[in-house]
Parts: structure tokens; C-alpha cells; sequence
């Protein structure tokens, strides 16, 4: 598709920001200047801001805040049901079947440590995957690691080979690149996973906050993600799916809550509580929650046509900068999410990083993104920059991004 033009002036269209997040105000520091400007956030994949929608959300049960299945106090019913409450929000957020589990976790990391903790048997992986989806098998010596191919049919094709070769019981996979923003094709690998007798879990860390996610529709059977990218930066995170290996395995941290009676014997509790020992973090919850309910009442067909119109006027805009190299993994993804990484020819990662905010006030990650088998496949081990965005951004934002790039060229 093409930019929307202003038919007078011959110019992309101005975009505004779909929805109001904190900060969006904030100024920043410019070198040699007694005058801030005006921070413009292109770091969302790392962590998004706050929706003012769940600042305030917050507010309200903060107000109200008490212990969480712990006392017969009106306040400790109340943070319990809301707490609880956030359990089901989440449960039909991400389209999870009934009899599904929704354990709070602390992020997408921990989210897949306490997969790795029960999944019984070889885990298939790619290369292409962020350390939380690659370091928690390999550690448990489980990990089978795929080399991604050029197209996402020849990489399909490899764990294909790969699932065939020997049983596995899941295969691992991200829903979005966290580097290139690129989609995968989750049903058809659910598909895969399945005809193999594999499970799958997908890390929806990059995908859950900017495109609609159906647990049960597309297949899957473990769904992670983090509150921090979904706009809710409060500590928590999420892993969804199938209870049976949830209930067969131990817990993953020892101690109350988890524990129904304690003796010399330990039975253990089933359920999400078997999996959340200790005081749950409720605020934390509830900010994914509210998050939830906003992105939904936003809908995610606008999120997904602002974000592209986004990403369609950086990548032209990126184009049109010889200097500026654009990372890529497939020749056929599935379309992409708000991030785009690229290099600099003549400039350190971090020196464009560092001219972007001295120079500009604009955010972007520099580094390897905890993907290094990755940035080491694409040939840029030294690492690359990566600009990020979501709901609160708007065309000004790119264009600053893109203006402030032309200056290195
Ligand atoms: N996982 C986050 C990223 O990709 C921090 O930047």
C-alpha cells in the first residue's frame, strides 16, 4: 500500500498518536542547548509507556490495596477479586480456552523459565529467538536449535525435518521478531507442532501488545508475554495454556500460597497458585488487565493500520537514506510489527544512538536486543539500532527519526 498523500502539499499525512500514554510530554536534554525538546519514545519493544487509561486504573486500586487471598478484610476481598478478575480479563484478552491456566508471572523470562520447568521433554527452537526463549532450554539441556532459512516456508521446512528426526515435546517459537519486528505464521506452525505430537508455545512478548491474539484459534497450547510491553510497566508478566503439565509438575517456586497443607508432608496446590507461591503482584496484574481492556477498546484493526501506516512511512523513509541499512531475516514474513533495526555505514551502533538522543531527543535501543545468535547470523555482531513504536507514537516521531538519520549520511 501506498503513503496517504496529502493531494496539496504531495506529503505523507500527518498521523497522530492513537491513544494517550504517560510521558508523552516529557522533554529531553540537547547537547550544546539551554532548550529541551520534546522526548520522542522509539524504544516501545524494550518497554512501552504506561496508557494513561491503566495509570489510572492503577490509581483506583492502589486506593484499595491489600493482601491478596490472605485476609477476611474488606480491602483483602476486594484486591482479591480484582486480582482474580485480572486473571479472567487476561483469560479472554489473549482468547485462551476455558479450561486453560493464567499464571502471573514476572515477564516474558520468567514466563518461559517456569515453561522450561515442566515441559517433559526436547524443545525445538530457532535461532532467531531472544535469549528468554533460547537460554532457558538450552540450560536445561533440552534446546534442538533450528537454523532459521531465508524464507519463512524453507525455515518451516527445517523444523519440519528437525520435529521429524526425534520426538520433541514443544516446539518454542517467537509470534515477532524482537530485532526485525517480523511476524510468524503462528497457526501454521501450530499446525506443525501438532502433527508431530509436539505442543507449542509462542512468545507473544512483541506481538500480544499490537496485534490480536487467539490462544485457542490459532492453536497453541502455551502463550507468554510481559505486562512492560503491553503498556502496563508494573512487574508482571504472563504464561497461558494447557494444565496438565502445569499440574504434574512441581512447583516452580516453593512456599505459601502454593502449598495447600504443609506437614512433613507437602500436597501442593493445583492450578495458577501451584505456580505463584509468595505474595502475588497484584498491582502488577491489574495493570495488565486495564491494558487489555483499553487496547481492546481501541480495537486491534486500528492498532494494527496505524502501526503499519507507521512502519510503512519509516521503511520509505529509510529508503531513501543509502547510509542506513535495514536488518531482515525472512524474504516472506507475515508482515511486521512496530520495530525496525538498521545500521549506519561509517557510525557505531551506539554513536547513532547517541546522536539520536544528544542531538535529537529521540530513544531508540542500540546493542545486540538479547538476540545475539541472531545479530550474529545477520552479519552485524557489533550490533545495530532499533527504533520501536506503538500506540503513542505518531508521524512526527518517525519523521524526527528520520531527519535526524539523514544527518549521518
Ligand atoms: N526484550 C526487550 C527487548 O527486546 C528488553 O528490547
Amino acid at each position: 500500500m501506498t503513503a496517504v498523500l496529502d493531494a496539496r502539499v504531495c506529503r505523507p499525512a500527518r498521523i497522530r498518536a492513537l491513544a494517550p500514554v504517560v510521558g508523552a510530554d516529557a522533554t529531553a536534554p540537547i547537547t550544546g542547548s539551554a532548550s529541551p525538546v520534546t522526548y520522542a519514545n522509539l524504544d516501545y519493544a524494550a518497554s512501552a509507556p504506561a496508557l494513561t487509561a491503566v495509570a489510572d486504573r492503577l490509581a483506583g486500586a492502589l486506593a484499595e490495596y491489600a493482601s491478596v487471598h490472605r485476609g477476611a478484610g474488606h480491602l483483602s476481598q476486594v484486591t482479591t477479586a480484582r486480582y482474580e478478575q485480572a486473571r479472567e480479563t487476561v483469560r479472554s484478552f489473549v482468547g485462551a480456552r476455558a479450561d486453560d491456566t493464567v499464571v502471573f508471572t514476572r515477564n516474558t523470562t520468567d514466563s518461559i523459565n517456569l515453561a522450561a520447568s515442566i515441559t517433559p521433554g526436547d524443545v525445538v527452537v530457532l535461532d532467531i529467538e531472544h535469549h528468554a526463549n533460547l537460554l532457558p532450554w538450552t540450560r536445561a539441556g533440552r534446546a534442538r536449535v533450528v537454523s532459521s532459512q531465508p524464507t519463512i516456508d524453507d525455515t518451516i521446512f527445517a523444523l519440519d525435518a528437525e520435529l521429524a528426526k526425534a520426538p520433541a515435546a514443544l516446539l518454542a517459537v517467537t509470534a515477532a521478531s524482537n530485532v526485525t519486528g517480523e511476524v510468524l505464521p503462528i497457526a501454521r506452525l501450530a499446525g506443525l507442532a501438532h502433527r508431530h505430537g509436539a505442543r507449542i508455545l509462542v512468545d507473544g512478548a512483541q506481538l500480544v501488545p499490537h496485534r490480536a491474539t487467539s490462544i485457542a484459534s490459532f492453536g497453541v497450547d502455551y502463550l507468554v508475554f510481559s505486562g512492560h510491553k503491553l503498556y502496563a510497566p508494573f512487574g508482571a508478566g504472563v504464561l497461558v495454556g494447557r494444565s496438565d503439565w502445569l499440574d504434574a509438575a512441581e512447583p516452580y517456586l516453593a512456599g505459601g500460597g502454593a502449598s495447600a497443607t504443609v506437614g512433613i508432608d507437602v500436597a501442593w496446590h493445583t492450578g495458577a497458585a501451584r505456580h505463584e507461591a509468595g505474595s502475588p503482584n497484584v498491582l502488577g496484574a491489574v495493570s495488565i488487565a486495564a491494558a487489555a481492556q483499553a487496547l481492546r477498546a481501541i480495537g486491534f484493526e486500528r492498532i494494527g493500520q496505524h502501526e503499519e501506516a507507521l512502519v510503512r512511512r519509516l521503511d520509505d523513509g529509510l529508503a531513501a537514506l543509502p547510509h542506513v541499512r535495514p536488518l531482515r531475516i525472512f524474504d516472506d514474513a507475515y508482515g511486521r510489527v512496530g520495530i525496525a533495526s538498521f545500521v549506519v555505514d561509517g557510525y557505531t551502533p551506539r554513536q547513532v544512538a547517541e546522536h539520536l538522543s544528544g542531538g535529537h531527543g529521540i530513544g531508540v535501543r542500540d546493542g545486540k536486543f538479547c538476540a545475539h545468535p541472531l545479530l550474529a547470523k545477520l552479519g552485524h555482531s557489533d550490533g545495530a539500532v532499533r527504533a520501536s513504536f506503538g500506540v503513542g507514537t505518531g508521524s512526527d516521531d518517525v519523521d524526527r527519526l528520520l531527519a535526524a538519520l539523514a544527518e549521518l549520511g
